[in-house]
Order: C-alpha cells, then structure tokens, then sequence
C-alpha cells in the first residue's frame, strides 16, 4: 500500500516508518525538519519537508495515498504556548482528514492519546472513575493538548458519518525506546511506591508500531478507538496496592490480569486488532532502572 505517515522523524514516525518499509509498504514520511540529503539522517521510504497545518501540504502529501497513518504532533502541552499545541495538532489532523475524505482515501490511522481521559496535564485534580482504564472511560480533557486530541477522535467520527472512510484511532500510552527507557523510566522503576499519572503504564516505540501497521492494514469499519499500553507498569509494581496506598477506595480496582498490570487495558486491541505487546521495559532496565549492557 501507499502509505503517508506524519511525524516521520519523531520518536514514534521513526519505529513506525521502519516497521512499514519492512512490511513491504510504499512509505511517504512528512515532517517538519530538513530532507536527509540535508541533515545526513537516514530514512527508509521517501520524504517530503513539510508543515501539515497549511492545507496544501497536506493535501498534496495525501493525493494517491491508500492510508493515512497521523503521527505528527506537539506530543505534551507544556513546551509550547497553549494555542500553538492546540492549532498545530488540530489543524494538522483537519487538515489532513479533509484531503483523506476528498481524495477518497480508504483508511486513516489517528494516534491520539491515553492522556485524553484527562490525566497528565489537569489544571484542577483529575482521578480516573476506574482502573485499568479502557476505551469505556469517559473523557474529562482539560489541557490544549488532550483537548485537541479529542476534537481530533471527533474529527475521525465526522469523517466515517461523512464518508466512505475508515478511521482507527490509537492512544498510546507514554512511548519509550532504547535513547530514553532510562532516563524517563528509570526513576519509576527505582521508586517502592511510585505516584504516577498512569499507574505506571507505558508502551515500547516497537510495540506501537506494530499496532500502527495493524490498525492500517486493518477492515474494520466505522472509526474505532484502541488504548496501547505494555502488560506490565514500569518498575513491575503491585499496582493495586499502589493504588490503595495513594487513593485508598476513590477509584474503583476492576480485574487485573497480572499483580504488576499496567494501568491501562489494552483487551480490546487484542480482540479487535489482534495486538499483543511484546516488548518491556525489563528489556531494557535492570530492577534498579539502570540501563542493561547492550548485547
Ligand atoms: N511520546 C509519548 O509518550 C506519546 C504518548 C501518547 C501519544 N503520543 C502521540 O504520538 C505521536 C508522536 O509522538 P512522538 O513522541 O513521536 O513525538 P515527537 O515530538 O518525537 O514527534 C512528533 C513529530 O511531529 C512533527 N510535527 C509537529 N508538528 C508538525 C507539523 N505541523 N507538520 C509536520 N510535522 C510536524 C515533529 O517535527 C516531530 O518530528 C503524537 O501524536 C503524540 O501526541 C506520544
């Protein structure tokens, strides 16, 4: 397939740009920095420099394409004013889900985010109802970032009810590879009894990639909306006793298929999408999250 993919030189569009060309797919990576022959940074497929908030680009990156795989975005509220991260991750998704619908293009991969329930980046205090949390979650966004997430899984419904489009949107848990396991991990999986946002969930670049690649070659129809999370929570804690410790009974525990779950389930995605992570952050850490030698 010709397959379009956003964001190609960021830590996401790079696992996923390798994980589609190994595939056997036609890929067309966009982003915002400089063309190899310029920067020296090799990418597998073809290329093109582009600012997907100006229609043009988008349409023009989009014309032939038998997927969209949307990954380009600010990826967190904080570095950048508030209506930059808003505009750029709105109007990049507009921009490109209108010239999708307009050219016909059969399916077009979202990835939004697990913080679109409203965790991470809240003003005023935010618990989930329930962990782990699922598709089934009602959302509470509140920063410009998760909201411009949610008008983006909005955008996804209006194309399907519109159009012959297919749309799947994937929220990634926080994304980690082998530059920053630990680094951003490693304190997680020091700590006994580690607060955290997410109880701990995470996913591996790799793992995501594989449910971007089969979101895209995916059939199902209508717009369908998958969490990816790793099995585990970083740092292999007994995240119900975590959860008692720093909420007592303010979120309801449902099931949980392992002591050291994550906080997140990712059932549906093995039902629907046949996705399985096989990656964790114990391939890369040691129990007190250093770094493991390279093989
Ligand atoms: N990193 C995480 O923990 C995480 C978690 C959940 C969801 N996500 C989502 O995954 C996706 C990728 O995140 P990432 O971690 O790879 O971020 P990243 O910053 O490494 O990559 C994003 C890429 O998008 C490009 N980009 C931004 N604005 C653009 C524009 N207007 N036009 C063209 N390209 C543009 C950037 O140049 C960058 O290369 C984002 O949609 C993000 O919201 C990330």
């Amino acid at each position: 397939m010709k397959v379009v993919i956003t964001g190609s030189r960021g830590k996401v569009g790079r696992a996923a740009v390798g994980r589609f060309v190994e595939a056997g797919h036609d890929v067309l990576g966009v982003d915002l920095v400089r063309p190899v022959f310029d920067t020296g940074v090799d990418e597998p497929g073809r290329y093109v420099m582009g600012d997907l908030t100006d229609a043009g680009t988008a349409f023009s990156v989009v014309a032939g394409a038998d997927v969209v795989v949307h990954v380009a975005a600010i990826p967190q509220p904080t570095a950048n004013p508030a209506h930059v991260v808003f505009h750029t991750n709105l109007m990049s998704t507009f921009n490109l889900v209108e010239a999708a619908v307009r050219f016909g293009v059969p399916r077009f991969v979202n990835v939004s985010s697990e913080s679109i329930v409203g965790n991470f980046f809240p003003e005023r205090p935010f618990l989930p109802d329930y962990v782990p949390v699922d598709e089934e979650h009602p959302l509470h966004p509140q920063d410009p970032y998760a909201l411009s997430k949610a008008f983006g899984e909005q955008l996804m419904d209006a194309a399907v009810r519109r159009s012959d489009l297919r749309a799947i949107s994937i929220r990634p848990s926080t994304v980690h590879d082998d530059g920053n396991y630990e680094a951003n991990l490693g304190p997680q999986v020091r700590e006994a009894d580690p607060e955290s946002a997410n109880f701990g969930s995470y996913v591996d670049a790799d793992d995501l990639a594989d449910a971007l690649l089969l979101a895209a070659e995916s059939d199902l129809p209508g717009h369908e909306v998958f969490y990816i999370a790793a099995a585990d929570n970083a740092g292999g804690h007994d995240v119900a006793a975590t959860l008692r410790e720093h909420h007592g009974d303010r979120i309801e525990l449902r099931e949980l298929d392992r002591v050291d779950a994550s906080g997140i389930s990712t059932a549906k995605a093995a039902r629907m999408l046949g996705w399985r992570a096989k990656r964790s952050w114990r391939d890369h850490l040691d129990t007190e999250g250093h770094a493991l030698p390279k093989a």
